[in-house]
């Protein structure tokens, strides 16, 4: 984002979006724009294509996407890169939830469809083995010696030992055997998280059905407020995501976000069964 774009520029998100993104942007002085985005195939491509000649900038997480989960279908990915090419809009990839799959197969990156090489590609294995190591990556097509530059000044280098440590547990193929065995308990956690939701919470709850990724989003009755029921819901020691810090905007009261990285539980459960009862009692 630093290298890409000046105070004042306008970048295009998803909404809701990982908050870590706006903050990082209204840091840098960027205007954000977020776009409409759907929870299965997510952003909406007719939004884009008309907020096209107003954007400098855009960033989307491809595959499973925080809060909503939503991965992009391949042709959209297609089309949202010639689309963005054409305009000379660049496009910052954060893929970094693409290993964590429930399917058969990885889904493909935007990047695989960069002729132009105007996509910015990034990933980390902060959500696969762990966030500590402070190690991710960049594919950074026409924009690498701008990166290079800035990477320079700011950090002249990341620490040697800990991306060797890294490189290592990639290249012995241990990487592969950690993946297969965390998306597996990703997936029944899913489900388990799933069901209880449907078990425990105030009927009507809508829940996204990711397919992939650490997250959940929920949408409640509009009389549910949820960062009324972080408040509540803290006191008993359970901590939520609410809708509004996925977004700059008026929205999102009635939605919060369920991490289902934690592992499965009787505390987790009956957890999730206190919090239904905390979202019922506001009805
Ligand atoms: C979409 C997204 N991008 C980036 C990050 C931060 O990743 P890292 O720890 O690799 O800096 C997160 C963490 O939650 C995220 O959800």
């Amino acid at each position: 984002m630093m290298a890409l774009a000046k105070t004042g520029d306008v970048i295009a998100v998803e909404s809701p979006v990982y908050s870590g993104i706006l903050q990082l942007a209204v840091s840098l002085g960027l205007k954000v724009l977020e776009l409409p985005t759907h929870p299965n195939s997510g952003i909406v491509i007719d939004a884009l294509k008309k907020a096209l000649p107003q954007i400098d900038l855009c960033l989307l997480v491809s595959n499973f996407t925080t809060p909503l989960g939503s991965c992009m279908p391949d042709e959209n990915k297609k089309e949202v890169v010639k689309l963005l090419a054409k305009h000379k809009v660049p496009l910052i990839e954060d893929d970094l939830y693409g290993d964590l799959y429930f399917g058969s197969q990885r889904p493909k990156c935007c990047k695989s469809y960069d002729e132009q090489g105007t996509v910015l590609w990034c990933n980390s294995i902060s959500k696969t083995p762990a966030p500590g190591y402070r190690v991710g990556w960049v594919a950074p097509g026409i924009y690498k010696e701008q990166i290079m530059k800035l990477k320079l000044a700011h950090a002249i280098s990341a620490p040697a030992i800990t991306q060797e440590a890294v490189a290592n547990f990639l290249k012995s193929g241990r990487y592969e055997n950690h993946l297969r065995k965390l998306r597996q308990i990703l997936q029944q956690n899913y489900h388990r998280y799933a069901d209880s939701i449907a078990k425990y919470f105030p009927e009507g709850t809508k829940t996204s059905i990711p397919q992939g990724g650490l997250a959940l989003w929920m949408e409640f009755d509009k009389k549910i407020d949820t960062a009324d029921l972080f408040d509540i819901a803290i006191k008993h020691k359970i901590s939520i995501a609410p809708g509004r810090i996925f977004t700059l905007q008026n929205q999102f009261q009635n939605c919060m976000r369920l991490c289902i990285g934690l592992p499965w539980t009787s505390n987790v459960e009956h957890k999730l069964r206190e919090l239904g009862r905390l979202a019922k009692s506001m009805l």
